[in-house]
């Protein structure tokens, strides 16, 4: 079975990637000597789908187990759902020695996470990502959180899982375009560290549309390998980590002024990747051909590259500037210079900002 190490010393954990895993979690949690209770956060989506599958695998290697299904959607990201999962820990008296299992996409994970942080000053948690972006993205490297009215992912904590279980069966029945937002994000690893997983996404853009197994876990892995390189450099975020927020700068502006309801975040992203090498272009960092590259390769999988005409400018720039990112009032931007290669720039000139976004606007 392939498994990618994401090393932090003594906490470090191993994401399996493979097909038809699902029911042999039971017979993995028991190697790592958890013992039970276990408690199992799902939603009312995916819980119908692949729940019967997990539990009957933890009951066969002698698992009990508490359900707790949330309402599907980011709306319910919330403290008032933490607390709730919270609840059902206590009302099932998991102790220190249980583990919480998080089967469903970034939302349960995220949320799950960060009550395994809290519970009991915090207990072990396992990731069952069945989202691609999950699987890429969101079960890797240890950022938990929930939602304020305020802002997203507000409140949080940085939380380990213990294990990434992978099963690449589960994008079977992933909507279209979800899976089409999680190959934003590996388009991303792409640009920021491997030209051969970019160019491989343009080669093989029909198998991996077509659900292709070893190709889908090829690009998985290799995403999942990047992740966990860089987040075992620096897992708070003081450095390094900092690039994987190539094309967020734009996209969390772009997601903020059209108010989350137009774009998916990988959506939102693809945009962002776009705009942000066209700025890199318009400063001479960034050869045009590549530029043109990355658009290619973001139209390949269908995925959106035009800022809307409508939007208001006016929120957009201001929520550009309040971007947690931000340091210190000048914006902040990962800016590639070529495929595969990209750099920190703090005082990015505001005028080829507005023009990327002009043209961006024009397309
Ligand atoms: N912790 C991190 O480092 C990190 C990184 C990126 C994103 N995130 C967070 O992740 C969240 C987004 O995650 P997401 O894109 O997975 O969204 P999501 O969890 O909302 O899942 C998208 C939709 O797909 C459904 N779904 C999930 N798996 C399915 C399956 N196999 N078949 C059918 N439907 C399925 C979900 O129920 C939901 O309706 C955001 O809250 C974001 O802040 C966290
Ligand atoms: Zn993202």
């Amino acid at each position: 079975m392939k498994t990618v190490q994401v090393e932090l010393g003594n906490r470090t954990y191993p994401i399996t990637i493979s097909k038809g895993i699902l029911e042999d979690i039971g017979s993995s949690l028991s190697r790592f000597g958890f013992s039970s209770p276990l408690a199992l956060v799902s939603n009312t989506t995916v819980f119908p789908l692949y729940g019967a599958t997990v539990s009957r695998s933890l009951s066969l290697s002698g698992f009990s187990c508490k359900e707790i299904i949330l309402p599907d959607g980011e709306e319910y990201k919330t403290l008032a759902s933490a607390e709730k999962i919270v609840d059902a820990l206590l009302q099932a008296r998991l102790d220190r020695k249980s583990a919480i299992i998080a089967l469903g996409g970034g939302v349960i994970g995220d949320g799950a996470g960060f009550a395994a942080s809290i519970y009991k000053r915090g207990i072990d948690f396992i990731q069952i990502p069945t989202t691609l972006l999950a699987q890429v993205d969101s079960s890797v490297g240890g950022k938990t959180g929930v939602n304020h009215p305020r802002g997203k992912n507000m409140i949080g904590t940085f939380w380990q899982p213990r294990l990434v279980w992978i099963d690449i069966d589960t994008l079977a029945s992933l909507p279209r375009r979800e899976l089409l937002a999680g190959i934003s994000e590996i388009i991303k690893y792409g640009i920021i560290g491997d030209r051969d997983l970019f160019d491989y996404l343009e080669r093989t853009a029909r198998n991996i549309l077509g659900l292709e197994g070893d190709t889908l876990r090829h690009i998985i892995r290799r995403s999942c390998q990047i992740k966990a390189d860089i987040v075992s450099r620096d897992e708070r975020e003081g450095g390094i980590r900092t690039i994987l927020n190539f094309g967020h700068t734009i996209g969390h502006a772009l997601e903020t002024a059209t108010g989350y309801k137009v774009f998916l975040h990988g959506e939102a992203v693809a945009i962002g990747m776009l705009v942000e090498a066209e700025i890199a272009n318009l400063m001479g960092l960034l050869h045009h051909e590549e530029v043109l590259g990355i658009r290619r390769l973001l139209h390949a999988y269908g995925l959106p590259t035009a800022i809307p005409r409508d939007i208001d400018l006016e929120i957009f720039f201001a929520a550009m500037k309040l971007d947690k990112k931000a340091v210190s009032g000048t914006i902040r931007f990962i800016l590639p210079d070529r495929i595969g290669s990209v750099a920190v720039h703090s005082s990015v000139p505001e005028s080829a900002i507005r023009k990327a976004v002009e043209q961006a606007m024009e397309q």
